[in-house]
């Protein structure tokens, strides 16, 4: 019985994991172990015989299975220890260097067109995006039976019935600004307006908000050459390059009078856009003179000052400055798309550090 549990205690001893120690329960008090084995030969014992090995076998199975699970618990102990060890955490270091955000495009192309004609004078304006169909239509000349509302699939804001404030609409374009600068300011005047628009259309090219910058300039000598040499300076500006060709193609809008779209000549050519050279016209804006009807609604005296006008979809020109095929993207938050369009957020543009980089 020394033998066995001399034999026993020295493989518990040097077990090295539950498996080893395991196979060492069952061989010795498993039911086919050998300390089993040996306390089932009591019954072919004499009396005397059995009471003598009887409690020293007992003492031997327990004295064992102690032996057990003591090593069990130091194992486990020690596993631990050693994942303690490993998955060891310094929380003191400093966090990981942190993945930049980056600027939209829709941000990244108004700060360009603002430093760009913030160059030429004008500063920057803003008014509401849910606006009163005032603002929105009648005071720039279009009113309640002009087709323009209809085709402009606007969005109208819910009014109770009975109520008797101004109807308010989320604002169709930029232009209901130029009327709020000409309330506040007066003139003379030199303004863009960037912000967001709203209409009901859902395609590869038009989302129900999207993004347009008004230009306005009133004075008292403003003529539609001021309107394109600024428009010209723009477009090299922004396009980056040296030269390009605008036309003015005759249009209708109803708070300009008269009304020109201009386009810019560029090439398509393996499918890339290239301003300024090429057969291809690409229109970019809306502009014109401003109706005197427009600049009464302002309070601006029609025989004393003219002005200029224009509107330009910023989403747009991203899509074409960017190569950006599709504008529904823009408006995803998708993570991929805008580590792949957005810029660095401190690359500030100006017109002497450089557009985009
Ligand atoms: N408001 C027009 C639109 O959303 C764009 C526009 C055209 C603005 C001509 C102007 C302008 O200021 O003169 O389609």
């Amino acid at each position: 019985m020394d033998d066995l549990k001399a034999k026993y205690l020295t493989q518990i001893a040097d077990a090295g994991d539950e498996a080893a120690l395991e196979a060492i329960r069952l061989a010795a008090v498993g039911k086919k172990g050998e300390v089993s084995l040996k306390m089932r030969e009591l019954g072919k014992m004499s009396p005397e015989e059995r009471q003598v090995a009887g409690p020293a076998l007992n003492a031997l199975k327990d004295e064992i299975n102690s032996a057990l699970s003591a090593k069990k618990s130091a194992l486990a102990d020690k596993a631990l220890d050693e994942r303690l060890r490993s998955e060891w955490l310094d929380v003191t270091l400093p966090s990981r260097p942190a993945r930049h955000g980056t600027l939209h495009p829709v941000n990244q192309v108004t700060e360009e067109v603002t430093a760009i004609f913030a160059e030429m004078g004008f500063s920057v304006a803003e008014g509401p995006r849910v606006e009163t169909d005032w603002h929105n239509f009648d005071a720039l000349n279009i009113p309640g039976h002009h087709p323009a509302r209809a085709e402009m699939d606007t969005f109208y804001m819910h009014r109770a019935p009975g109520d008797t404030r101004p109807a308010h609409v989320l604002r169709t374009h930029t232009s209901p600004v130029q009327i709020r600068s000409m309330e506040a300011q007066g003139a003379p005047l030199r303004i863009i307006c960037p912000g967001g628009v709203y209409r009901a259309d859902y395609d590869q090219t038009h989302t129900p908000m999207f993004h347009q910058v008004e230009g306005l300039a009133i004075d008292t000598d403003i003529s539609m050459a001021n309107l394109k040499w600024v428009l010209e300076e723009f477009v090299k500006a922004f396009f980056e390059v040296d030269d390009v060709e605008l036309r003015f193609r005759a249009s209708h809008f109803p708070f300009t009078e008269p009304s020109a779209e201009v386009d810019i000549r560029c090439s398509w050519e393996g499918g890339t856009l290239k301003v300024g050279e090429g057969d291809d016209w690409l229109e970019i804006l809306g502009s014109g003179m401003v109706h005197p009807k427009v600049l009464q609604a302002g309070g601006i005296d029609p025989d004393r000052y003219q002005g200029f006008a224009f509107g330009m979809g910023i989403d747009r020109i991203a899509m074409l400055k960017y190569g950006i095929p599709d504008l529904r993207a823009f408006f995803d938050s998708d993570l991929r798309w805008l580590r792949h369009y957005g810029f660095a957020s401190l690359d500030v543009p100006t017109l002497h550090g450089g557009l985009s980089r």
